[in-house]
């Protein structure tokens, strides 16, 4: 017999406000190599948004359920019934239940709480890959957005390689310094910036993107991560900058590619971050049916941290 659940569903691109509903949906059948899983949470993130507003069009097909990141627990009937876990890899998160490649279900330590596990992927794997791969002990790291869920985690793993670290920017003022550790604080806000930076973490792009990257030494890295501007700079700044490394980071990428102990050892770490406090903190809640609000407040809200939907 066919079921049905609820889900949020983006049945055009644009506004969320006019893009979302809420309806009922058939249930999938369980397929062999699948679990189903009752997902618990789902975070609202700003790569959630994107697609919804229309930003990858080209590889986005409607109707789609979006959420790439949430908790769940394997529904009922199946082997490991109840066992918390993570699904990975692709959207679908913003729903009561979901069809996951068993591989791509990561269990969660009894120890990490549900709303942790809820943010344990996205973020923190992000910044544990970008840290293993571009940290330079001793070296002065700069990243806009600095107040963003991603930013702290990036900065306290840099720090912890021994990076000193300038965190600037929000969407009202991208040029002031929201923390700042380097050996001659007040180095942004003096005009002393200017090729003195060892890497550059850009997630705004468009013209904040290209003026922070003057910061950069030459030989340095440019390491680009994320568009919340909505512009490219990429093409400009291999042009402007051609003394400086140019790196894209899609965490995408390496979800789809790493063997499956990579992406578990990645978790093991991300749950680590979470039991040293680093869990990502959580602004509010709200039901799937007040997808729209979340949305709304995840993006008026970001400092105080993160949405989650309460499937
Ligand atoms: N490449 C990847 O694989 C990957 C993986 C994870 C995340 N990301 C990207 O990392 C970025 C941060 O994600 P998050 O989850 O940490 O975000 P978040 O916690 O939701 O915070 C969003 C941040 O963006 C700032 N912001 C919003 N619009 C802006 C604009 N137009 N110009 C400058 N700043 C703006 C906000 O500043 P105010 O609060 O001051 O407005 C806030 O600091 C996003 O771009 C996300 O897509 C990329």
């Amino acid at each position: 017999m066919q079921t049905h659940h609820r889900a949020v569903v983006a049945e055009r691109f644009g506004d969320p406000a006019g893009a979302l509903s809420v309806e009922v949906v058939p249930t999938p059948k369980h397929e062999e190599q699948d679990v189903l899983v009752r997902m618990r949470w789902a975070a609202v993130n700003p790569s959630d948004v994107l697609p919804i507003r229309g930003a990858y069009r080209s590889r986005t097909g409607l109707p789609f359920i979006p959420g790439f990141e949430g908790m769940g627990v394997i529904a009922e009937g199946q082997p490991g019934e109840g066992s918390r876990v993570i699904p990975i890899g692709l959207p679908g998160a913003w729903q009561e239940i979901r069809s996951v490649p068993r591989r791509w279900c990561i269990p969660v330590p009894g120890d990490v709480p549900d709303h942790a596990a809820a943010t344990a992927f996205i973020n923190p794997l992000s910044a544990l890959l970008m840290t293993d791969s571009y940290a330079l002990p001793g070296g002065t790291a700069l990243i806009n957005a600095g107040s963003s869920a991603l930013s702290r985690l990036l900065a306290y793993l840099l720090r912890r390689k021994g990076m000193y670290v300038i965190g600037v920017g929000s969407s009202g003022n991208p040029h002031k310094t929201v923390w700042d550790d380097y050996k001659d604080p007040g180095l942004m806000s003096s005009g002393k910036a200017r090729h003195s930076v060892d890497i550059l973490f850009d997630c705004v792009g468009g013209i904040e993107g290209l003026e922070l990257a003057s910061a950069v030494r030459k030989g340095g890295a440019y390491v680009h991560y994320g568009l919340l501007s909505g512009m490219p700079s990429i093409r400009q700044l291999t042009d402007k900058r051609a003394d400086v490394g140019v790196h894209l980071f899609k965490l995408r990428d390496v979800v789809h590619t790493a063997s499956d102990h990579r992406i578990h050892e990645l978790f093991d770490r991300s749950f680590d971050l979470i039991r040293q406090g680093m869990a990502t903190r959580i602004a509010a809640t709200r039901p799937l049916e007040d997808v729209v609000a979340a949305i709304i407040l995840s993006v008026q809200r970001p400092t105080r941290g993160k949405v989650l939907l309460r499937v």
